[in-house]
């Protein structure tokens, strides 16, 4: 008899709140697409999490639309990987109301992308920014994903998210499983062009610092050429003295495949006009593929809607059945 062996599972997610960076492409995607064939894989638009920082509504469908493009275009199969948006399965709304009661207040106080975005928004502190590594959690533990495959800034979010299921199955039983970041070794930490001791992030001020996705090749490379440097002229890896030349090596190093032993050997002697321009241009190489397709996906909304519809029907029957056995725990009574 022929037996199957189950796959494990991997969900991960990216906010539809702008346009796609270099940094979510490095950090995330980019891994997203080489992972399918091992796992069985869940990727959606987290649009629920994006309202936690004010939106305007025909942008963040916009947004939404242009990300599910972006992933079939970089790559992610949307027969082998479930393609869903966050908001159309209800049960992530369902589970993140359970787990903020299995969520402490202190736990919360401490998420440092709280203290960040609270501080960049110091306007609207809303209790949906606060809670939102419980939503994380529930996204998560929905899909009983074995791995969440993120950037190096949201281990603190799967970290929590593995307290509360700990937490949850320790009042409960067994009900989570338990999940394990999996973060790139080089990528996890995409910098700022212009001032490398910063995160590059879509809500950079200086519009020079943060390349996006799905940028003209012309616009890339003129802010690889204003990228910051020092004034040693070498190119070596030192990240503590050499923060935004150590920053673009990574982002050469993963864009090419090449070592920084390697990266070192390719610039000896040479200026750093030569290796910003060689950034530049294997950045728009590798992106340039990515930007055609998801342009040519655009045109065909009526294809994307079948995927999206079809993600959410096969995200729902796992997530559903999760919901399921959580509220029979809590001890809520059966419809
Ligand atoms: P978000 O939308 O801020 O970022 C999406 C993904 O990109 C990674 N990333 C980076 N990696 C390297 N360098 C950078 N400069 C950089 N900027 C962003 C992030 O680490 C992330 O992997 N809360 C999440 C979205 C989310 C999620 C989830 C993720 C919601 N539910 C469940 C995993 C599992 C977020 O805001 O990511």
């Amino acid at each position: 008899m022929e037996t199957t062996v189950q796959k494990k599972r991997i969900l991960s997610g990216i906010q539809p709140s702008g346009n796609l960076t270099l940094g979510s492409y490095l950090g995330a995607i980019k891994n997203w697409a080489a992972l399918a064939d091992e796992y069985d894989c869940y990727y959606m638009m987290a649009d629920m999490h994006t309202i936690t920082v004010r939106q305007v509504p025909a942008d963040l469908r916009r947004n939404t639309l242009t990300q599910l493009a972006a992933y079939i275009a970089s790559g992610l199969d949307p027969e082998k990987n479930v393609l869903f948006v966050q908001s159309h399965v209800p049960a992530h709304a369902q589970l993140g109301w359970v787990l903020d009661c299995y969520t402490m207040f202190g736990e919360l106080s401490r998420m440092t992308q709280f203290k960040d975005k609270s501080a960049k928004n110091a306007d609207n502190i809303n209790a949906g920014l606060f809670t939102y590594p419980a939503l994380m959690a529930g996204d998560i533990l929905l899909y009983q994903a074995d791995l969440v495959p993120v950037g190096g800034d949201q281990k603190q979010h799967v970290e929590i998210c593995r307290d509360i299921a700990n937490r949850f199955n320790g009042i409960y039983g067994e009900t989570f499983k338990i999940p394990e970041p999996y973060i790139p070794k080089v990528g996890a930490r995409v910098m700022s062009l212009t001032s490398p001791e910063n995160k590059m992030s879509k809500s950079d001020k200086d519009p020079n610092g943060c390349v996006y996705m799905l940028e003209k090749p012309e616009d890339i490379m003129r802010k690889f050429k204003k990228a910051v440097t020092d004034s040693e002229a070498c190119v070596r890896y030192d990240i503590a003295n050499k923060p935004g030349v150590s920053n673009l090596m990574q982002i050469y190093a993963v864009s090419t495949g090449k070592t920084f032993e390697e990266i070192e050997a390719e610039f000896a002697g040479r200026g750093y006009g030569d290796f910003k321009k060689a950034v530049g241009e294997s950045v728009v190489e590798m992106l340039r593929p990515i930007r055609e397709e998801t342009e040519r996906l655009l045109a065909d909304k009526a294809y994307l809607e079948t995927i999206y519809r079809s993600g959410a029907e096969r995200a729902s029957r796992v997530a559903d059945r999760t919901v399921s056995k959580v509220y029979k725990k809590v001890g809520f009574l059966a419809r």
